[in-house]
């Protein structure tokens, strides 16, 4: 083999579908498209181009199914899958424990009302004449269903809503805590993800055991949108769809404060279950 691009040969040089060996399992809206597309900028990372959804929809299918799903590699590359409704399915992680105990989770998080904001925007892109935001994210006496009120939930907030359910990450944390050890499992920073996109995926290279490729060179941000975006050897960049770094409503102020009192608390208990603060 006379160059690094040769990763074909010797005795990984069989090609296979195989097991992913890590999975980005969550969390929607936080930055999971920005996530594996950058990552594939490592020449060992391998990854199916759509969602596979196999621990949630189609578990039936069987495991060989799910391999078959992955791209063909050799041994010495990184077969990487991601599906974000992973996080929050109940059976996910024992089925994936089932699969493989020594699985890597990869979880990106940003603060969780900006994560609900983008939730709502993309299903209100598909639904015109949704209601508003705020009118979704509080109890209020046109819903449909009215949670309980709590004493946690002293702010009125519609809990039964997904796109405020999901950002309570401690809950769902827990579950996968229960089958896999922390160590097991990483953190993005979805916020920095944006910022910093270069460092966010060393420290990913890193925890699934990759010699770190991506560079800072490799980024150029889009002034336009706000996103980073590929900058390929050619020159040309390469940004994600136009789903993805839509503009968002905006928000009351007053509404904004009620779901930080709200989710301080969660958060709280988040980092203290993670042994690390995001600083939302
Ligand atoms: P918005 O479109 O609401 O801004 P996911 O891929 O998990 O669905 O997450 C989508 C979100 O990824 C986008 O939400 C955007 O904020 C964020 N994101 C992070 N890095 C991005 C990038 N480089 N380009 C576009 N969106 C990015």
């Amino acid at each position: 083999s006379d160059d690094n691009n040769d990763i074909g040969d010797g005795d990984g040089g069989q090609l296979a579908h195989r097991f992913p060996s890590a999975i980005i399992i969550g969390v929607k809206k936080s930055g999971t498209r920005a996530l594996l597309e950058f990552l594939r900028l490592n020449p060992a990372v391998k990854a199916p181009g759509p969602e596979v959804h196999f621990f949630d929809r189609h578990f039936d299918r069987g495991f060989d199914w799910y391999r078959r799903q992955m791209p063909l590699t050799t041994a010495d590359q990184l077969t990487i899958e991601k599906s974000p409704s992973y996080f929050v399915t109940k059976t996910a992680p024992e089925r994936v424990h089932r699969l493989d105990p020594t699985m890597k989770l990869i979880v990106v998080v940003r603060d969780p009302i900006t994560r609900a904001i983008s939730d709502y925007t993309q299903t209100a892109s598909k639904r015109p004449g949704m209601p508003s935001f705020e009118h979704m994210a509080f109890i209020n006496a046109t819903n449909a269903v009215l949670p309980k009120m709590t004493p946690a939930n002293a702010q009125g907030v519609n809990t039964s809503w997904g796109a405020i359910r999901i950002g309570i990450y401690h809950r769902f944390v827990s579950r996968w805590l229960e089958y896999f050890p922390l160590h097991q499992i990483h953190f993005v920073n979805g916020e920095r993800l944006i910022t910093h996109p270069a460092e966010e995926i060393a420290a990913v290279e890193k925890f699934v055991g990759l010699r770190p490729t991506v560079r800072a060179e490799d980024f150029v941000l889009n002034t336009e949108k706000g996103f980073p975006c590929i900058k390929r050897t050619d020159g040309t960049t390469h940004c994600l769809g136009k789903t993805k770094g839509r503009a968002h409503p905006k928000v009351s102020p007053h509404a904004i404060s009620r779901l930080r009192t709200f989710y301080a608390p969660l958060n709280d208990r988040f980092y203290e279950l993670i042994g690390r603060n995001f600083g939302w």
